[in-house]
């Protein structure tokens, strides 16, 4: 088991060293030049986190490791190769003309990859290994091995959607970041970073659907002991947009002035709302009563109550009447 394990390690590591050859090759240019002047990434981080090129090719891996002595076996049960459907026979590369991420574990194993799209045409920008005998989606946080060690000194984490985002932001001087890498968070990588540090700050994408993971999150993070607060980014859709547009020291700020929990579900209670019109505020007061009467801490409760009632200029009475009402509804 352990054997396999190493065996799995191996054949990775031979893998990205392929990947990352080809980025020197005249094939792997368009990559090269996509990962540096449109991604705006130095040689530097290129090489700190291994990335190379998947070669639009359906054998040029599959090739390139049976020479290094890997069976078609270990590498189907790998997912660096995949079994055609119509002919069960056939085996081809899981990756496919693609920018490389290597996936590396806490020890510094490789135990898998993130794949990039590199034309818009491709069905699925973002391709990421099966779950293998090494990898585990759950349980993967894509630059832990980085940020565990950089989270030492102020037990912070940032936790954002994608690998760009947290490479962006290590090249920016943030070592301390990690991605889910596309599932939702899940209470064993909670479970991980709260082995390394006490404090989160989601950075997940301005959009709709960063906004629900985000609430889902906060709760998950908040089961594991964790203390949560959210980043607000105003015209950037994510972490790696924001730092190219704005830079290291805007971030710095957001960073700053992150909102807890609380805040940021009262802060959607805005999303669609025009706050200038007494009935759009209306509307949102309806809404931030619900929020203020679900929290359970009496406390906290009176806080956020005060700081609704005095940012919207009603009376605390009047808030104190309208969280009865909901209460009483709820008994
Ligand atoms: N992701 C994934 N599988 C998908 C979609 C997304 O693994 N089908 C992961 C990738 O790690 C990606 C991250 O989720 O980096 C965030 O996805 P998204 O926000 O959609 O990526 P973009 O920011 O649009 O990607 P890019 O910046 O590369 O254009
Ligand atoms: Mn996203
Ligand atoms: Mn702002
Ligand atoms: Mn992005
Ligand atoms: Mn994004």
């Amino acid at each position: 088991r352990t054997d396999t394990r190493k065996r799995f390690y191996e054949m990775n590591k031979t893998a990205a060293r392929f990947f990352y050859h080809q980025l020197k090759t005249p094939q792997g240019k368009e990559c090269l030049d996509y990962l540096i002047n449109k991604r705006k990434l130095s040689i530097e981080i290129i090489k700190k986190y291994g990335m190379g090129f998947a070669p639009n090719s359906w054998s040029a891996l599959k090739s390139y490791m049976l020479s290094e002595g890997f069976t078609e076996e270990e590498l189907e049960q790998g997912s660096l190769i995949s079994r055609s459907q119509k002919n069960t026979r056939n085996t081809f590369d899981f990756f496919v003309n693609r920018a490389m991420f290597p996936f590396i574990d806490l020890a510094g194993h490789i135990v898998g990859f993130g794949g990039r799209a590199l034309t818009p045409d491709d069905k699925r920008k973002y391709l990421n290994s099966k779950d293998t005998i090494v990898y585990s989606k759950n349980r993967f946080l894509f630059s832990m091995n980085f940020a565990k060690n950089a989270a030492v000194k102020d037990k912070t984490i940032l936790l954002c959607e994608g690998n760009l985002d947290v490479i962006s932001l290590n090249q920016a001087g943030f070592e301390n970041a990690v991605a889910s890498c596309g599932t939702a968070l899940t209470p064993e990588q909670a479970k991980i970073i709260s082995n390394y540090a006490d404090n989160v700050v989601i950075c997940y994408d301005a959009d709709g659907a960063g906004q629900k993971a985000t609430t889902r999150a906060i709760k998950i993070l908040g089961e594991t002991g964790l203390k949560t607060t959210v980043i607000k980014m105003n015209g950037a859709k994510d972490p790696d947009e924001y730092i190219n547009k704005f830079g290291a020291d805007h971030f710095r700020h957001l960073l700053k002035k992150s909102d807890g929990a609380i805040e940021f579900e009262l802060e959607k209670c805005k999303d669609g709302i025009d706050m200038d019109t007494d009935i759009g505020r209306i509307d949102y007061l309806k809404k931030a009563y619900k929020v203020l009467a679900d929290i359970s801490s009496p406390t906290e409760r009176e806080i956020y109550a005060k700081k609704v009632a005095a940012e919207q200029n009603v009376s605390i009475t009047t808030v104190n009447a309208e969280l009865n009402a909901i209460l009483k509804n709820r008994r």
